[in-house]
């Protein structure tokens, strides 16, 4: 009676399609005020005068919040969250003043009527190849900028064939469904023991990282603060962390007498506040043998981060373990600029690079004449380049195999530009994927027993649009022996047990493994016949595995583009990706994360960018409109599969993560084909028409 494996339904799937499921702004609360959040219009500098005046006659602006007036904060080492705290300015678009008012219209209306003075200072916004100078381990000791085994430059040098190309990619925006937005209030003294005073709704990929996050700014315990994200509209990311609104929010709401604070970001708002994916220039050099053996490899990365935080992409991370050579480097160097804080963006480091590596290792196909899914199967290796280590399972080339013979690869003409169909010209194109199988630390789980057969289990873990509430009720129900319905899952609550983010591709491996192992000490502890109300909360026991193998996911991709030849649109008709991730929990939410982020590549490989003001640094294609991600006409025949299997060297379940790989490679496809329909190839994304009209010839 294994539910793992099941098509479950998600169970949170009605309340979604009817509207009754409550996102952050729907909650309702009692006598809220409203905030609107008011931001820089220069990028450096300081405020010198924040003038409320107009916006506090205004009817129903309760208060105009900026640095003079705002409560100060415990902590202020996080530039993002500490808000509010000083006159500096740091990028286009920082808060400055936050206004709370009787309904959301007049605090959007009143914060359009505060006038803020500047001292403006030059500011360095534009990222080029010369400012990217910085080690990343300067700025974060954990980042392991460069690293180097053996002598690359020698073996290019030997090499029979080399491929030296530069590839880059654009900045992009997560864009979920759901804006962020925060709900605080107030309701102890932070001074007292007695319990919660602080509750948070919050739409995060964290509930107990926000909670951790807000008690070091605050100076306060972090069980004293309560955060709830009981349903959240997806966040590819941008809610890994929590970001200054939500620090906005708490601090306003500690000036209102007790009065809840509504704070929503609006879509513009989250270009510059909500994180993003920074542009990459990367410089990859393949060194091959006549067989197309690769003996050198050597990726290198340039990116940029801002002033007030030092997130960085680390883009050559995936080459690190993805083919044998023997020679290899990879490195890292960073621009520190005056503009808004990236962050983590579905795949960050993975994504791009390995549209670069990907992309070039196609180049090194064609200048071998090697077929493409050919040259990947010939550089596999079974221990990671990097580490020595055992891979604790990979399967690549079965799933390059599987995926040619899926998608017809053996029709394939090996020239360039050989296929027509009218005035489209047709190619096939294929990547490989990885993903590193993360299992994080610190998650724990309670399960309760109801009347007999039936279960409470809870666990502080977020569904985000997943379908995580739904896997764990299975992984809960397989481990009890009962029934998925016989077992009431809660998540989504600092109330519950601690859980780690809901990134990383770690959700389900990092609370199943949870859920597993507080099932095991209930079942030690209860016995088989346990008693209404017996309870037993546990920490997760991690596979000691973990330490002795390399543990990725894997992937390959395959993609039909079509080229107008004479507008230059590209069409994806047919894309297919097979995964290697383990044991796959739910077959219905598993699709849906490989072709979501599939959709993801194809829309980074095809639409996605944003542009920045080269004045001011802030982007000004923030709205939908003019920032486009795939839509439905876009996405056309989509297929995702994958191995069976299960990988117990990661997880009890056998499962590893598979949420992000489907954006890992799948650029890289596209772009394949679309060079193959060409005979173009185009190094920068996204591969919009104009670049491919210059490229036609007459
Ligand atoms: Mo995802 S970018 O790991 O939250």
């Amino acid at each position: 009676m294994s539910s793992v494996g099941s098509p479950l339904l998600r169970v949170d799937g009605q309340q979604k399609v009817t509207g009754e499921a409550t996102y952050t702004m729907d909650h309702h609360t009692a006598d809220p005020l409203h905030g609107w959040l008011v931001q820089s219009t220069v990028a450096k500098g300081r405020v010198t005068a924040v003038h409320a005046d107009r916006a506090l006659e205004h009817g129903g602006v309760v208060s105009v919040i900026d640095h003079t007036n705002a409560p100060r904060l415990a902590d202020t080492d996080d530039l993002e969250l500490a808000v509010l705290q000083g006159d500096r300015v740091r990028f286009r678009g920082q808060v400055v003043a936050c206004v709370l008012a009787e309904t959301p219209e007049a605090a959007r209306h009143g914060a359009e009527l505060v006038r803020v003075e500047y001292d403006e200072e030059a500011a360095d916004v534009a990222f080029r190849e010369a400012a990217a100078t910085l080690r990343p381990d300067e700025l974060d000791p954990d980042n392991d900028a460069d690293t180097m085994q053996g002598d690359v430059e020698a073996a290019l040098a030997d090499a029979a064939h080399v491929v030296d190309q530069t590839y880059r990619t654009p900045f992009e925006h997560n864009n979920p469904m759901e804006p962020h937005a925060t709900l605080a209030h107030w309701h102890g003294d932070p001074d007292s023991d007695e319990g919660h005073v602080l509750t948070v709704c919050t739409s995060t990929q964290s509930v107990h990282g926000v909670a951790a996050s807000l008690a070091r700014i605050l100076g306060i315990d972090a069980g004293k603060i309560r955060v709830v994200a009981s349903y959240v509209g997806g966040g590819f990311g941008s809610k890994g962390l929590p970001h200054c609104h939500d620090a906005v929010a708490v601090l306003a709401a500690r000036t209102t007498g007790g009065r809840p604070v509504k704070l929503a970001v609006t879509r513009q708002q989250m270009f510059a506040l909500t994180g993003y994916r920074t542009a990459t220039i990367q410089r990859v050099r393949l060194g091959a043998d006549q067989d197309g053996r690769l003996t050198a490899i050597d990726h290198r990365s340039l990116e940029q981060t801002s002033t007030s935080k030092q997130f960085v992409e680390e883009s050559a991370l995936v080459t690190r373990s993805m083919y044998a050579a023997g020679s290899r480097r990879t490195s890292h160097r960073v621009a520190l600029l005056d503009v808004a804080v990236p962050s983590w963006m579905r795949a960050p480091g993975e994504m791009p690079g390995a549209y670069a590596l990907e992309s070039a290792m196609d180049e090194l196909a064609v200048v071998l004449g090697i077929d493409p899914v050919e040259l990947r199967i010939r550089n596999d290796t079974q221990t990671d380049p990097e580490s020595g280590k055992p891979f604790s399972s990979r399967r690549l080339v079965e799933c390059l195999r599987l995926g040619a013979e899926r998608f017809g690869w053996s029709r394939r003409d090996a020239r360039p530009g050989a296929s027509r169909d009218g005035d489209w010209l047709v190619g096939l194109g294929m990547a490989a994927a990885s993903y590193p199988a993360n299992v994080f630390p610190g998650n724990r789980a309670t399960v309760r027993a109801l009347e007999p057969g039936r279960f409470v289990v809870e666990i502080g873990a977020v569904d985000i649009g997943t379908g995580a509430w739904t896997v764990l009720g299975q992984i809960a129900a397989a481990a009890l022996g009962a029934e998925p319905d016989d077992v009431e899952m809660r998540i989504g609550d600092t109330s519950y047990p601690k859980a780690s983010v809901a990134g990383g591709s770690s959700g389900t491996a990092s609370w199943g493994t949870a859920i597993t192992s507080a099932v095991a000490a209930f079942r030690k502890e209860h016995g088989d016949d346990p008693h209404p109300g017996d309870e037993t909360t546990a920490d997760a026991e991690r596979s000691s595995d973990l330490e002795h193998y390399a543990t990725h996911s894997y992937g390959a991709h395959f993609v039909e583009a079509r080229v107008h030849r004479l507008t230059g649109e590209v069409r994806v008709p047919r894309m297919l990706g097979v995964f290697s991730a383990g044991r796959v929990v739910n077959p219905v939410t598993a699709r849906s994360q490989f072709i979501g982020a599939m959709t993801m590549g194809l829309s980074a490989a095809l639409l996605e960018e944003s542009w920045r003001d080269p004045r001011y640094g802030h982007v000004v294609t923030q709205d939908l409109a003019t920032y486009h991600v795939a839509a439905h006409a876009d996405v056309r025949d989509l297929e995702a599969v994958w191995l069976d299997e299960d990988d117990f060297r990661v997880t009890p379940m056998g499962a590893r993560g598979i949420g992000e790989i489907g954006i890992v490679g799948s650029p890289a496809a596209v772009a394949n084909a679309v060079h193959h329909a060409t005979g173009i190839r185009i190094r920068d994304l996204p591969i919009t028409p104009d670049k491919l009209l210059a490229r036609f010839d007459g």
